[in-house]
């Protein structure tokens, strides 16, 4: 038995619907169902008796007390986050929330439990934490991508929110013996991704024939990553990482942001070709830039190749195929996910920036 917070999201989703298609063990899902929590992904699940759901909060202690020493997990695999860079900046109370004081009460609850454990369920359990690319700050263009003894140095609230939680991770080891497990992963896209991000917020733009907006120059450079490699490797990480050890994940794909909308343009001129033949790429426009926008992120994924043989399946080119052809055969999904709450989010952000 896994137990698995924030399972409903983006990446969550694609782990738990990937987990009980490949796998007997069972998992529990913990997740508050914030706007970004979508039960709908996980629909084909509802009546599987290996798979559990249960909405609540990282922050109730005596619920994760409870649920701990219900299921008795061999693992816990922490997804649950507050997890976009833009809503961070005009609200960062949610994220020191969930991502600093949820993630505290998760380790506690978690040590709590591992420390009562009989052997050899206690050297066996993992505490895998899933973190990001961004708690390592930014980088110029002639910089080395970023290795796991680079320096944190987060430069919004969600990645300062991000770095504090991986040092409490990092602390609980140290101080208590939890055997935990970090990851820092690149930017991710794919089915389930909600459309308040770069790569799914283009191609339903695009569909809806409105405004593609680029910030600043477009010339920031992300390191992106397909979500079903992202969850291989976060399986690899809990079967053979090593506790107390931090792991990069990344892609090897390094581009633009001009030219990942460039690109999924030209996609969407062959799969679906506007009626009056005009391009999608006439909809980019370039809007005020993000405050405190990091320029570059890439990661070398080196040590995760070395030690755990783990390397994406995927190229840019065939994940992207893939997310926009998995958009264009959901229609239903993306109206569902567009009710008020979604419109004031966009309205916000976007008139900030004309
Ligand atoms: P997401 O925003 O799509 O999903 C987050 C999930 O957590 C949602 O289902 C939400 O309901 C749940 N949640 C939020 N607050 C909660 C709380 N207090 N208690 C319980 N559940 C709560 O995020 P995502 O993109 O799937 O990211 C998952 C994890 O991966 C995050 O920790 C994020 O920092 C990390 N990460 C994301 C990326 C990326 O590109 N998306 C890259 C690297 C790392
Ligand atoms: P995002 O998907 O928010 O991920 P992150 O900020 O965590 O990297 O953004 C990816 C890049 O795309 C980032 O450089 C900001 C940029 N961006 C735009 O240019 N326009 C947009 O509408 C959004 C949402 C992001």
């Amino acid at each position: 038995m896994i137990f698995v917070t924030g399972g409903a999201g983006f990446i969550g989703s694609n782990f738990v619907l990937d987990w009980i298609e490949q796998f007997d063990e069972p998992l529990i899902n913990l997740d508050k169902l914030t706007y970004a929590g979508n039960l709908e992904n996980l629909t084909s699940l509802q009546n599987n008796p290996r798979y559990t759901f249960i909405q609540g909060d990282l922050g109730d202690r005596e619920l994760l007390d409870r649920l701990l020493n219900q299921y008795k997990p061999r693992a816990v695999l922490h997804f649950a986050a507050e997890s976009h860079v833009d809503r961070s900046i005009h609200g960062p109370e949610d994220f020191i929330q969930t991502n600093i004081i949820g993630t505290f009460r998760l380790l506690e609850s978690a040590c709590t439990f591992w420390r009562y454990l009989d052997q050899p369920e206690k050297s066996r359990f993992r505490f895998l934490h899933v973190s990001t690319d961004e708690v390592y700050g930014t980088l110029s263009k002639t910089d080395l991508p970023f290795t796991e003894v680079n320096p944190y140095q987060p430069n919004s609230p969600y990645s300062a929110s991000k770095a504090a939680s991986d040092h409490l991770v990092r602390a609980w080891h140290h101080t208590y013996g939890l055997p935990v497990l970090t990851t820092n992963c690149s930017n991710n896209y794919g089915p389930y991704h909600f459309p308040e991000k770069l790569i799914p917020l283009m191609i339903v733009n695009a569909l809806a024939g409105k405004a593609l907006p680029v910030y600043g120059d477009g010339l920031q450079v992300r390191d992106w990553l397909y979500v079903k490699d992202h969850c291989k490797a976060i399986h690899r990480v809990l079967e053979s990482g090593k506790p107390g050890e931090t792991y990069n994940i990344g892609g090897w794909n390094e581009k633009t942001n001009i030219e990942i909308v460039r690109t999924i343009c030209s996609i969407l001129d062959r799969l679906r070709p506007k009626v009056d033949n005009s391009r999608y790429d006439a909809q980019i426009s370039y809007v005020a830039d993000r405050p405190g926008h990091d320029r570059r992120y890439a990661i070398d994924a080196s040590k995760i190749e070395r030690e755990l043989g783990w390397r994406p399946d995927e190229t840019f080119e065939t994940g992207i195929l893939k997310t926009v052809e998995w958009y264009l055969a959901h229609p239903e999904w993306i109206v569902n996910i567009q009710n008020g709450s979604y419109r004031n989010w966009i309205n916000k952000n976007y008139e900030a920036r004309s």
